[in-house]
């Protein structure tokens, strides 16, 4: 295979910032072998919002070009950068003029069919092509998510046949879709994490203007880019921060409704995430079990933790798999998305009081 030397990309970091696509070598380096063996099955990443999925798909881009792919991208979400909501290598844009005319006014889950549409026009006519399906589920539904991963697993399976090499990445950040995906054979997953501290410092180095230390800020996003992203805008006001995460996710209400074994497995998990997996093996009545299984469940839909950072296994892992530091809120089997998040929390248990009124004041 063709490889010519390809460049890190340029991202929109905040209005007037650019930075340069740092660090995740290793995601690199799997990307350019997948790429090159050819893969089996379409695969999902997940990760944490904010973790860089998108940055790393825009990377993915440019290396796969390099290698001779035609490339296709398509975020049905992206409001900041248009020309990124869908982007077809320029050497194949003239073969699929007309839908992708079409598709440039479009949003939502009719862009991601015809991203889709191009692609399968596109198998037809190239040896090595690409499908970069970034933030998906959301725009054709959380509940069909598996539905659209087995119309790609097709192409993969029944390849037209001037097609040498497909690859096919798909992004989400909607963990709840996980299990639903991962129970057919239909895809390959791979959880991506939020940045290694050296590779989060190449980041900050980048961002101008006074700023706070690092230390301070490794503390409040564990490495989650897009943290650091929202710190920026917010002038570096955590708080403010924090109460964006509880107003976007609804965190008041979600606390409302906790039962009382629920809020204080929750409180504890805040000084340690590993809480939530023993206080469920510890319980001893079916109920409290039921609670404590809810409450990790709403956790991850709500985007707030990762289960599955106990695999170890280094085929689930783009690029370094996260190490266990309760100091930012990873324990060894469930983690924080990132600790801004667990401060989301931390506070609004703190702020609102049980609606409970019964129960005896406590000391
Ligand atoms: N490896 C990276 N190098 C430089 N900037 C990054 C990197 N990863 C993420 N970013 C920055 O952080 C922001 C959030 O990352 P993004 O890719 O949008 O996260 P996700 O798609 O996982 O929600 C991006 O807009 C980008 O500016
Ligand atoms: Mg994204």
């Amino acid at each position: 295979m063709i490889r010519m030397a390809y460049s890190r990309v340029k991202l929109r970091f905040a209005r007037g910032v650019e930075v340069t696509f740092a660090n995740r070598d290793k995601a690199l380096k799997q990307i350019e072998k997948l790429a090159e063996e050819g893969i089996y099955e379409p695969i999902v990443i997940y990760g944490p919002e904010g973790c860089g999925k998108t940055a790393l798909f825009k990377q993915t881009y440019e290396i796969l070009e390099s290698m001779g792919y035609t490339v296709i991208y398509v975020n049905p979400i992206e409001d900041e950068e248009e020309e990124w909501r869908i982007r077809v290598s320029p050497d194949s844009r003239s073969i699929v003029e007309d839908v992708l005319r079409v598709a440039v006014g479009e949003k939502g889950a009719t862009l991601v069919d015809l991203a889709i549409k191009i692609f399968g026009i596109l198998s037809k006519r190239r040896k090595l092509v690409a499908l970069l399906a970034d933030d998906i589920f959301q725009a054709v539904g959380l509940d069909r998510a598996e539905i659209y991963v087995k119309r790609l697993l097709n192409f993969v399976e029944y390849p037209p046949e001037e097609l040498e090499k497909a690859f096919i990445f798909v992004g989400s950040s909607e963990g709840i879709t996980k299990t639903r995906v991962g129970r057919h054979r239909w895809a390959g997953i791979r959880i991506m994490w939020n940045m290694s501290r050296d590779g989060f410092r190449e980041l900050y180095e980048q961002i101008p203007g006074e700023k706070p230390q690092f230390e301070e800020i490794w503390r409040l996003t564990g490495g989650n880019p897009g943290m650091l992203k929202k710190l920026y805008m917010y002038s570096w006001s955590a708080d403010s921060v924090i109460d964006g995460i509880i107003a976007a996710r609804g965190l008041k209400r979600f606390i409302d409704r906790l039962s009382d074994t629920q809020r204080r497995v929750l409180l504890e998990s805040i000084e340690d995430p590993d809480a939530l997996v023993f206080r469920l093996r510890e319980a001893r009545t079916r109920q409290e079990k039921d609670e404590i299984i809810t409450l990790i469940d709403s956790l991850i839909e709500l985007n707030l933790i990762v289960d599955d950072v106990s695999i170890r296994s280094e085929h689930i892992w783009i690029d370094e798999p996260p190490t266990t530091d309760r100091d930012i809120g990873i324990g060894d089997e469930t983690a924080w998305q990132s600790p801004l998040h667990r401060e989301a929390i931390r506070k609004t248990l703190k702020t609102h009081q049980h609606s409970d009124n019964t129960r005896p004041p406590t000391s």
